[in-house]
């Protein structure tokens, strides 16, 4: 169940997805306990940030719809967080950043691995928050300038999450892979609302949001499978998972790792233990002798 995301070792593939119970060491060590080989934190910047009004979550038929706002402590704050985190937390860590410029980015991400983050994985992908998130991302341009700046500025793992809401994800994967980035997470939200009925207007304070659980998986799959032809560092698939089944589909589809956020909230904490409890038999049924066997199987002519 091993996997190497890039120099990183995480003893089994599934991983706290941003934005999920990520803001505090409690939380992050609570999921670790519960069996994820990996957690991410929520996305933190330079300053600190309300983010939106309430209501910032509402259920859709098959998932959920967020404007959280990108609410964070900022990273002088949220820092001692991640050295009592480091201190507890037996798998690695990785900090979400974002940013409104690349020194940003950049400042954010040194000042995250200088506390102890493991990794950082670059938002670039919220679809909601003006000047930041997928404004970024949706520009191969812009978007290289900061994977090149955070490059410079951390000698860990910089990992790149993409955003669905674009033409063609494949063309702005290998923007970020040119860039350096070290590995892909593949997907944030799909950008999404909805409108309620009673007082006919819609129902999150920022109107518009991101859609995440079981109805964007497909999408989620056809993101992995497509930069999974066309790059070569790791993809991270994120979008959807409930099931070890999911967590196959991603791994078959090009993913060595995947991450696991909505179904916390829609099921429990425990998702990771019982994800990673049904990949093990389902590898040994079919004569694999590890998940990195089976990453990519379906590309197979
Ligand atoms: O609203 C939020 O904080 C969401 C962030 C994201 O989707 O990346």
């Amino acid at each position: 169940m091993n996997v190497d995301l890039a120099g990183l070792r995480l003893a089994n593939p599934t991983m706290l997805a941003s934005g999920v119970l990520g803001y505090t060491a409690e939380t992050l060590e609570n999921i670790a306990e519960n069996g994820a080989g990996a957690v991410v934190t929520k996305s933190v910047g330079l300053k600190p940030r309300d983010g939106y009004a309430n209501p910032t979550v509402v259920q859709a038929s098959c998932g959920l719809i967020n404007a959280m706002g990108l609410p964070n402590s900022g990273i002088d704050e949220f820092a001692k967080e991640i050295r009592s985190a480091k201190k507890v937390l037996q798998v690695p860590l990785i900090v979400s950043v974002y940013g409104f410029a690349e020194e940003e980015y950049a400042t954010v991400a040194r000042k995250a691995v200088e506390a102890g983050a493991d990794a950082v994985e670059l938002n670039v992908s919220c679809p909601h928050v003006k000047e930041t998130g997928s404004e970024i991302g949706q520009n191969p341009e812009i978007l290289a300038k900061v994977v090149m700046k955070v490059k410079t500025a951390v000698a860990k793992p910089v990992f790149v999450k993409l955003s669905p809401n674009v033409t063609d994800i494949v063309y702005i994967a290998e923007a970020a892979v040119k860039a350096g980035a070290d590995g892909l997470t593949a997907i944030n939200t799909v950008r999404a609302m909805a409108i309620d009925t009673e007082t006919t207007m819609p129902i999150l304070s920022n109107k518009r949001g991101g859609l995440s659980g079981p109805a964007v998986k497909p999408v989620a799959i056809r993101c992995v499978y497509d930069i999974y032809e066309r790059v070569k560092v790791p993809i991270i698939g994120c979008g959807g998972i409930t099931d070890w089944r999911d967590a196959v589909e991603f791994f078959l589809a090009g993913a060595s790792a995947i991450q696991i956020g909505t179904a916390i909230a829609l099921k429990r904490c425990n998702v990771f233990k019982t994800v990673a409890r049904g990949i093990e038999p389902y590898l040994k049924k079919k004569g694999f002798e590890s998940v990195n066997e089976i990453v990519g199987l379906s590309h197979r002519s």
